[in-house]
Formats: structure tokens, sequence, C-alpha cells
């Protein structure tokens, strides 16, 4: 079979004769799609299709073999592009605070194209001050310098948001009036209106006879002026607006993440480290400026206790496949939690069964916190490494790291904290938390994918060993030997994911601008706020009822498996993960094969827990879809 090219003798051959002179635009698109129809059913895609020529039957939908995801429809047809005479930011014109310029070095913003709006433009909105003081009177936290010491975080730690315990949930709905949701289970059908929200930002109490617990007290974090800076949140999904409830899988980007990536592309792309030129000065510039800014993000002491790395899966797998490998021998012990993923369950399975040790596990009390006393008689002097997460991704617990590590570490152990949900919600301090490592993933924390880091204490990082060869890790070469760097660079064999790591740079400027502190109260609130809406709905239980919580609310309802209630929010525009969490075992723990599990991030509005509780509501009384 052959394919036509499109040179000006292909398209003189499909379209006959080409114009004399130089085609116009309009022929040209003419000749295109005559171009576009001629190939072969399949190959034209989508484009072909808004071409002036083009066969006007549509090409036939393609089901790729094996294809489990959800289908979409077939795509519109794609309109003509336009082509803009002038650059124009359309950040600025989009009217988002900061314009595209956000997060982008000075140096290079510079040079960035201005945009100025017409005449008749209404000015644009000043930045939104969504900032709040904390309960010290300080302003957002100014960043921690590098090699300082540990700030004490005396306004807000997690430990200070305790949730109120189901009890004392029930406990405040009698006082409100009585237990509602026993009062709509004893009557099934019964009307909506039995939610109790929390009017935590002022916001709307939209059903008449709600009762509403007293907003709390302290100053709003305006959620509506945060979500203008991300542009996916106006997505639609089956013709509703789209409620991204699972944050817990992955985040989405502030444009100024969007815009940084672009930018890096348009003006910085070079491989780094390795030449003389002023492309690869920049983008090392910018990759070893993101290391800086993750550095400072997590509370290190320096930038060399910093490595680049896939996420957090491939983060856990580099400490045990090369600290791992070079410490634990036979008869030793490892210790993870009950509540871990999969990634901090495995790499070290994998670890104790190739060198002949043993695993063992910190079992979780009935709300799925750990439980420090059975820790506590795991810990011998065999133990070599105890691995936990800071927050638990299937059942949202905030895990006592702190006391973890230093038990840990009186027992002569080094100690791994998995980040993966933690630093998202609230400030890290890994000097604080006196981790030996701390691992994250970019793209939990409004990142992109494909990017995340290694927190190593410097002197462990110094003794161990690389993981992978290549390029960039080593001083010297020769058939004989090789001369390793040191680390960071030893562990980031090959071409990293230079621009993605730029990315995450920007994504943490994006939080430290809104504050960790003022994200983790308004979240803190948040999850009150759906914990309380969630337990009204008949048939609800949750999985997870820590007074320690971040984030995530699993929970199960009678009468429908998992996936039917994450398909019937689906229908309604709400995302939310219907299964195992890849966290099998504490799902296990509490007599589940999968939970449905909305997660939330800053973004997230009581108006969109109204929606989700409201749904549930619906499927409760078994009346399927609703409209809103
Ligand atoms: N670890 C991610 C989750 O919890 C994918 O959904």
């Amino acid at each position: 079979m052959t394919i036509p090219t499109l040179t000006s003798e292909g398209l003189a051959g499909l379209a006959g004769a080409v114009p004399a002179g130089v085609p116009d635009e309009l022929t040209l698109a003419r000749l295109a799609g005559e171009f576009f129809a001629a190939l072969p059913t399949g190959l034209a895609g989508p484009l072909a299709a808004s071409l002036p020529g083009a066969a006007s039957t549509p090409a036939p939908e393609i089901v790729p073999p094996g294809n489990v995801g959800p289908t979409l429809t077939a795509a519109a047809p794609v309109a003509p592009v336009q082509v803009e005479s002038a650059p124009v930011d359309h950040a600025a014109a989009a009217g988002r605070p900061g314009g595209g310029a956000l997060g982008v070095p000075e140096a290079y913003a510079a040079a960035l194209p201005t945009f100025s709006p017409p005449a008749s433009a209404p000015p644009l909105a000043p930045s939104t001050p969504y900032y709040f003081l904390g309960e010290a009177g300080a302003a957002q936290s100014a960043p921690q310098a590098l090699g300082a010491a540990p700030t004490v975080e005396n306004r807000v730690v997690p430990q200070s948001f305790g949730l109120p315990g189901e009890a004392e949930l029930h406990q405040i709905l009698a006082e409100l009036g009585g237990d509602r949701r026993s009062a709509a289970a004893a009557q099934p059908g019964n009307a909506p209106g039995q939610f109790y929200f929390l009017d935590t930002a002022g916001v709307h109490n939209r059903d008449a006879d709600v009762p509403v617990v007293p907003a709390s007290a302290h100053p709003a974090f305006d959620v509506h002026a945060v979500r203008r800076d991300f542009p996916i949140l106006q997505e639609r999904v089956n013709g509703r607006q789209l409620i991204w409830l699972d944050n817990a899988a992955t985040t989405h980007k502030p444009q100024s993440v969007i815009d940084r990536l672009a930018y890096f592309y348009q003006h910085e792309n070079s491989n780094i480290h390795r030449a003389a030129h002023e492309l690869a000065a920049r983008a090392t510039d910018a990759y070893e400026g993101a290391r800086s800014k993750v550095a400072r993000f997590i509370g290190a002491s320096s930038t060399e206790e910093i490595i680049f790395v896939r996420g957090a899966t491939e983060g856990i797998n580099l400490v045990a496949k090369t600290w791992g490998w070079q410490n634990v021998g036979e008869g030793d012990e490892i210790i993870v939690s009950n509540l871990e993923h999969h990634a901090n369950i495995v790499p070290w399975q994998q670890l104790a069964a190739a060198k002949g040790a043993k695993l063992k596990v910190i079992p979780v009390d009935d709300t799925g916190q750990v439980l420090l006393d059975e820790y506590r008689k795991l810990l011998t002097s065999r133990t070599k490494i105890v691995s936990v997460t800071q927050v638990s991704n299937a059942l949202g617990t905030v895990v006592p790291v702190k006391e973890i590590v230093a038990m840990a570490h009186q027992a002569g152990a080094l100690a791994v904290v998995d980040g993966a949900q933690s630093v998202s919600h609230m400030r890290v301090n890994v000097q604080d938390i006196d981790a030996d490592f701390f691992i994250f993933s970019g793209h939990k924390v409004f990142a992109p994918t494909g990017i995340g880091a290694v927190y190593g204490k410097r002197a462990i990082l110094e003794d161990m060993p690389p993981w992978q060869g290549g390029g960039n890790m080593i001083a010297d070469v020769t058939f004989e030997k090789t001369i390793y760097h040191g680390p960071p660079t030893r562990f980031e064999a090959g071409t990293g994911n230079i621009a993605d790591a730029v990315g995450l740079g920007a994504a943490i400027d994006y939080v430290e601008r809104i504050g960790m502190e003022n994200i983790a109260r308004y979240e803190h609130d948040l999850l009150v706020y759906t914990t309380r809406a969630l337990l009204t709905v008949p048939g609800l239980k949750l999985i997870g009822t820590a007074k320690e919580k971040a984030s995530v609310s699993s929970f199960v309802l009678d009468g429908y498996r998992p996936d039917e209630v994450g398909r019937a929010l689906n229908e309604e525009g709400i995302a939310v993960r219907s299964g195992h969490h890849c966290a099998q075992p504490i799902l296990r723990r509490f007599g589940q094969e999968a939970t449905v599990r909305p997660s939330l991030a800053f973004y997230n509005t009581c108006e969109e827990i109204d929606t989700l509780v409201a749904v549930l509501h619906r499927l409760a009384r078994g009346k399927g879809r609703i409209g809103r």
C-alpha cells in the first residue's frame, strides 16, 4: 500500500492541476482535504473531516483490541485553526491573576510577550488575596532557607486537626435535632433536607430546612479565585461541569504549571549538565532551580539530598534496591504498616524474598490508625528498616510518622516515609520528622506526571551504591572501572525528566503562594463538612474514621458495588476512584475488596460535596439518576 506524501507533486497528482504560482490558503486547505480523503480509512484523523473537500461520510469508529476503559463518543469535527497575527497572553486575557508569567524565571519572564487589553475591555481583576493569617498571627510562612534548623510549625500541624469521630458526629447530629440519618433510614423515600452543612467559608445553604453547623472562626479562603487557576475544572463531563474528587489518584495542574512547561520547551529546552551552550545553561538552571525548590518545600538541609525520580513508586524501589540490597541480610526484618499502598509493600517483599529477610506489619485499630504499642513490640535488634506512609491513600489516616521514625531510630533501624499523599495537604519538614528517606510524587501535588523526588540524608546517600548505571551519574569511566558522582547525580542515570522537574518547581511555587497552612486549614474544614454530609446517607458506611485524617473519605453503600456507585457518580460528572486503591491489605482489614473514594484538594467546594451527597441520597433511595 502506498501512502501519498504531502508534497506539491503529490498534491498535483491528487488534485489535478495545482494553480500556477503560490496557492492561496483556501486552495491549500482544499488540496489538503483531498489529500486526507485519499488516505486509507482510519489514517486521516479528525482534522481531515474539517477540511474542505473531505469525504462527507465519517470514518468508522476504531475500537482498539482489548480496550477496557470507558468508551468516549466520537470527537466533534475540529474547527478550522485560527492563526493569531499578534502574540496574546491567554492567561491574562482569561482574567487569571498573575497572567502567563507565573512560575517563569524572572530573567526569562522579561522576554515574554506582553498583553495590552483593548481599551474597551474591563480591567483585569487584581490578584485575589486568598491568604489568611495563621493562629499565631503570622502570614504564610516565608520559605525556609536551606540548611536552616527545622521550623517548628506552631500554627498548623496535622495533629491539630482532629476530626470528630463517628460517635461524636452522631452526637452533633442528635444535638441539632435528632440523628437525621436514622430518621431518614426509618423512612425510606424521605424528602431531601437531611444534610448538616458546615458553613465553612460563608458559603451557601441550599435547602431551607437544612440545619447549619456554625461557621468556623478563621477568615475565608477564596476557593473560587483558586479554581480560576485550574482550566480543567471548567471541563464538562456527561453534560455536567466536572467535579473532580479523585485527587488522591492525581491532582490537576494550575495554569502556571502548564505555562511553565510550555515556556521550557519554547525557550530553554536542552539536555542538562552536558554542554557549554546557552540553552544547556538555561535548562540546567531551571532543573537545578527546581531541585532547590523541592529541598526548601520539604525542609531538606541541602539540594544534594534531593534525587529526582519518576514518582513515589520509583523512589521506594530506589531505596529498597540500593540501601536495602546493601544492608538487609538473611534473618533481618523490615517493618511496614497495614495501611501501605502496594508501592510501599511490594519492593520490600521483593527485598525480603531475595535476602531471606522477614516483612512485619504494624496493625491498625478499628478507625484505621496504626497501633504504636503493637509497633513497639515488632521492633527488634534485627529491624533494619521501617517504611510507612504519612497519609493513607485508601482511608486518609494521618499517621504519626515522627513517633514511628523516632522509635525506629531507637531500635537502630532506618526509617522511610512515603509522602505521596501528604505533601499536597500539609506542611512537611523532613528534618523535623527526622526521616532517613522521604519520597513523593509530583503529580499528586499539582505538578506533571513522571516526576517525583527522594529525599535522603546526605550521609546515608553518600554510602549508597547507585541503582542504574549510565551517563550523567559517572565521574570517570574506563573499561576497567567506573567512578561515580556523589549524590544526587549518582542516582540520576541518563537523561531525566527535565521539563517535568521544572514543572514540579512551578507547582511548588504555586502551593507556596497559597500557603500550605491555608491549604491544610481549608481542606480540614472541607473534610469535616464532607464527613458530616456523607454520614447522612442511609446505608453509607465510612471505612476509616481515624481522628487524624486528610483528604480521603472511603465508603461503601448498601445495595451497590463500589464500581456501580462510581459509574452513577460519573454520569453526574463526578470523578471518584472506586476499587481497591492499590492498597488491598488495608481494605481487607476492614472486610472490603473495594470502596468508593472521594478525595479532596483545596480547589474543591462545599457545593461539589452537596452534589456528591445528593447523588448518593438518590442512590440510597433507589431512584437512580438525578438532575442538577
Ligand atoms: N496511588 C494512587 C491512588 O491512590 C494512584 O489512587
